[in-house]
């Protein structure tokens, strides 16, 4: 039940989770584990705590930062105070809270500093379900604001080693909880215009067919059911579905420090877009290279043509990270932010990831992917 405090296992967990949350109420910030990835908490109350938050990351200003909750009371204690939630929320949160979905609600300047919300009229606010995230709210008893717990533009961590080789020096505390169960981060979602429509400004761990079902069942009397728009784009990245993203949305992202390669091995859809046979493609990472050598990393399901693909050529040396399975997107998600941190943290010169179908978690994989990579390639294997 979200209103109690999660049950904390050992003393020397309770330990760690009181030591960060002395740290949290001294007005440091802290970075936790969560369900989609790590994040880098400070008191969202607090404005000099907030303010650490986007100096640690070198984030810009006007992104405005995710409050975290433990309990529907925290909610409420942040709201206007006869606020009632719109329908589809209580669909939503019904569902998918404690979980990876933010909701926007209507901004009290009052309550929250507008160093979180970046001036915009409205806040963000999610529900993780990790338990140590929730039990770090619940001990501290107050809403945390946290980003992911990167460094702006680099790939957000999965796990508390990729938090410690980015911000060592920084932080003074990371909380170990394993690798994060989603991968990705929560889906950000506007439930509060007029038309009733839903829009999905982020999308993330869970997935807008999910949005879709659970709004078709939880609201059988509104027909047809609320529309759910998301911003698409195409194989060329053109955006073929107009809908609002987020502010941060607009900052290239995710990138490794290696370069990334999307590799697309379905055929274009357009005979404009120039195709390279594998040969032509393996040549061309040579300007990757250095002494002669580039060493590839390929970020591919291990069902693909190009999964056990030995190639003749001396200059290239293939480090293969596994996407899992092209069926399962979930397994993909999962694994992308480890994937492209762990090929480039073994010294690989370029990064190359096969394109996903834009279905179920493979709409968010492609959202990063796209902005992670620096060009797209169409390949044709004989
Ligand atoms: O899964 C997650 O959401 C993770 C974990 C740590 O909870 N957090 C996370 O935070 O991804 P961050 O700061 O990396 O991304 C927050 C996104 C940004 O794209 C930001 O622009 C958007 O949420 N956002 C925050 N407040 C907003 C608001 N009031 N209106 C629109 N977008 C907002
Ligand atoms: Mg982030």
């Amino acid at each position: 039940p979200s209103d109690s405090l999660p049950h904390v296992s050992s003393e020397e967990t309770l330990q760690a989770l009181n030591q960060a949350s002395d740290q949290l109420l001294r007005g440091y910030p802290v970075a936790f584990p969560t369900e989609t990835v790590y994040g880098l908490g400070a008191l969202a109350l607090d404005e000099a705590a907030s303010a650490q938050i986007f100096a640690t990351k070198g984030r810009p200003a006007d992104n405005p930062l995710i409050v975290h909750v433990s309990s529907f009371e925290m909610l409420r204690s942040l709201l206007p105070p006869d606020y009632t939630l719109p329908r589809a929320y209580q669909a939503l949160t019904k569902h998918f809270w404690p979980g990876p979905l933010t909701l926007l609600f209507p901004c009290l300047p009052s309550i929250i500093p507008s160093i979180i919300t970046a001036n915009q009229k409205t806040v963000a606010i999610r529900m993780p379900s990790h338990p140590v995230a929730r039990a770090l709210i619940a001990l501290s008893n107050a809403p945390l604001a946290a980003p992911s717990a990167n460094s702006s533009g680099k790939p957000s961590p999965t796990r508390a080693e990729h938090v410690f080789r980015d911000l060592q020096g920084k932080i003074s505390i990371v909380l170990d909880g394993g690798p994060c169960g989603v991968g990705l981060e929560s889906t950000v979602v506007d439930g509060l215009h007029e038309d009733g429509c839903i829009r999905v400004l982020r999308p993330g761990g869970v997935t807008v067919e999910d949005i879709e079902q659970v709004l078709r069942e939880e609201m059988p009397d509104v027909v047809p059911p609320p529309r759910v728009l998301v911003h698409r784009r195409d194989y060329r990245d053109e955006v073929i579905e107009q809908a609002p993203t987020t502010p941060g949305m607009k900052y290239r992202h995710y990138s490794p420090s290696v370069p990334v390669i999307l590799l697309n091995l379905d055929a274009p859809p357009s005979s404009d877009v120039k195709t390279l046979d594998f040969e032509e493609f393996l040549s061309s990472l040579r300007r990757f290279g250095h002494h002669n050598v580039v060493k590839v990393g390929l970020l591919a399901p291990e069902d693909s043509p190009i999964w056990n693909y030995s190639p003749p050529y001396d200059h290239t040396q293939w480090q293969r990270y596994s996407m899992g399975v092209s069926t399962d997107p979930s397994v993909a998600a999962h694994r992308l932010f480890d994937g492209l941190l762990s090929l480039e943290h073994a010294g690989t010169h370029v990064i190359v990831i096969q394109a996903f179908s834009e279905e179920r978690e493979g709409l968010a994989i492609m959202n990063r992917v796209r902005k992670a990579a620096s060009e797209s390639q169409w390949v044709t294997l004989s």
